[in-house]
């Protein structure tokens, strides 16, 4: 058999594909499991955006290769969308391109800029595709750890000169992933000052903006002067309308940087299935109570995680935005430890902090998308199979 590339070789499996094999393990053993695993929202795809692809999957002209930066009239409706959320504007025919999936364009920004042996700044602990993504690239990440005493936001000023010199892109994701962790305007203004002395292009993840609790807005990268001089927002409508099986969603500001992943994408694939698109342009312009709706039921999930954990030894503030809940361990556990524990014990699946990266060892991460009686169950199993906690 033909030896594997040296690039797939030294892939690690995808964190939340290990995951899954876990489930069916454990499954297989007869245990009733519950997973606090994958972000996957369990919550369904408003019918508006439903009824709009029924509709449209019948029109022929969308069984034909769609375009390959995607329909004008979607990139027209992100720039609409960016409008009304009080953001930059953008250039549908430039500044913005149809992805199959964010991570889908995360996977594909390091093949734009990274050459073997150059860098990317990438948060740990953080989503895995950043990292992956220049790794697949010939390239090496440099992790810029999160920590909790800083709000869990990179600090610039510890990055060595030598190696601001050398990066080429900086990922960067608020409301955050793993962390649930917000940045305020403060910290993209340095963020765009930092990209713009080093020369480095910000790449934003903004995959849980719209997702904020007690009345909280997260701030957008592209509302902030600046941005569009020196990055990119990536965003989906995934988390936003429980759309993750759609795969549809977007990269939008700098043109140049823009044009970059638009050739990438053309040499690749070819582009998004448009009657998905159409069904978004619903999704992004129709009515958006459902946002608030769906926030209502994270809203409610995050306060059963907390209050619950906080009754059996934790101290745990309330997150502002995002759907995951980031937790230390308790004392005598690492990450990989206690998710096994809280699955032998419990049936109850969290993911190992440290699959995020190296500074995120020490924590477990509970995600708010299962159903909220389940959800429950899993709390008070894991409650009466730890009792109280030290930490
Ligand atoms: C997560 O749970 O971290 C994300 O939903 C995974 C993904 O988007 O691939």
């Amino acid at each position: 058999m033909v030896e594997l590339a040296n690039r797939i070789k030294a892939l690690p499996p995808y964190l939340f594909k290990r995951i899954d094999e876990k489930i069916a393990n454990a499954k297989a053993r007869g245990v009733d499991v519950i997973s606090l695993g994958i972000g996957d929202p369990d919550m369904p795809t408003p019918k508006h955006i439903i009824d709009t692809m029924a509709e449209e999957i019948y029109k022929p002209l969308h069984h034909q290769y769609p375009s390959y930066v995607g329909m004008y009239d979607f990139r027209a409706a992100v720039a609409e969308w960016y409008k009304r959320h009080g953001a930059v504007e953008l250039d549908p025919e430039k500044e913005i391109v149809t992805l199959i999936g964010s991570k889908e364009g995360i996977a594909h920004i390091s093949l734009c800029y990274i050459n073997p042996g150059d860098l990317a700044l990438v948060p740990d602990p953080g989503y895995p595709v950043y990292e992956i993504g220049c790794m697949l690239a010939g390239g090496t990440s440099y992790k810029m750890p999160l920590k909790e005493e800083n709000g869990f936001l990179p600090d610039f000023d510890l990055i060595p000169e030598d190696i601001a010199r050398k990066a080429k892109l900086m990922f960067l994701n608020y409301p955050n992933n793993p962390t649930s962790a917000v940045a305020d305007e403060a910290f993209y203004i340095k963020a765009i000052e930092y990209a713009k002395k080093y020369d480095i292009i910000i790449c934003h993840d903004g995959a849980y903006s719209e997702i904020g609790f007690d009345g909280y807005k997260p701030v957008s990268f592209l509302e902030i002067p600046g941005a569009k001089d020196v990055g990119i927002e990536f965003h989906s409508l995934s988390k936003t309308y429980n759309m993750t099986g759609w795969r549809i969603a977007w990269a939008a500001g700098n043109a140049e940087v823009i044009r970059a992943l638009g050739t990438v994408k053309s040499n690749i694939d070819s582009g998004a299935f448009q009657a998905i698109q159409v069904a978004a342009i619903n999704g992004l312009l129709g009515p958006q109570e459902c946002i608030g709706e769906v926030t209502k039921v994270y809203q409610e999930r995050r306060d059963i995680v907390i209050n619950s954990l906080n009754s059996i030894g934790w101290n745990l503030e309330k997150i502002k935005a995002a759907i995951y809940v980031w937790v230390p361990v308790p004392k005598g556990f690492t990450s990989e430890s206690f998710a096994e524990a809280v699955l032998e014990k419990a049936g109850v699946v969290i993911t190992p902090g440290n699959g995020y990266g190296e500074a995120g060892e020490g924590y477990v991460r509970f995600s708010l998308t299962v159903d909220t009686e389940r959800l429950k169950e899993a709390l008070q199993r894991i409650k009466d199979n730890f009792g109280h906690l030290e930490f």
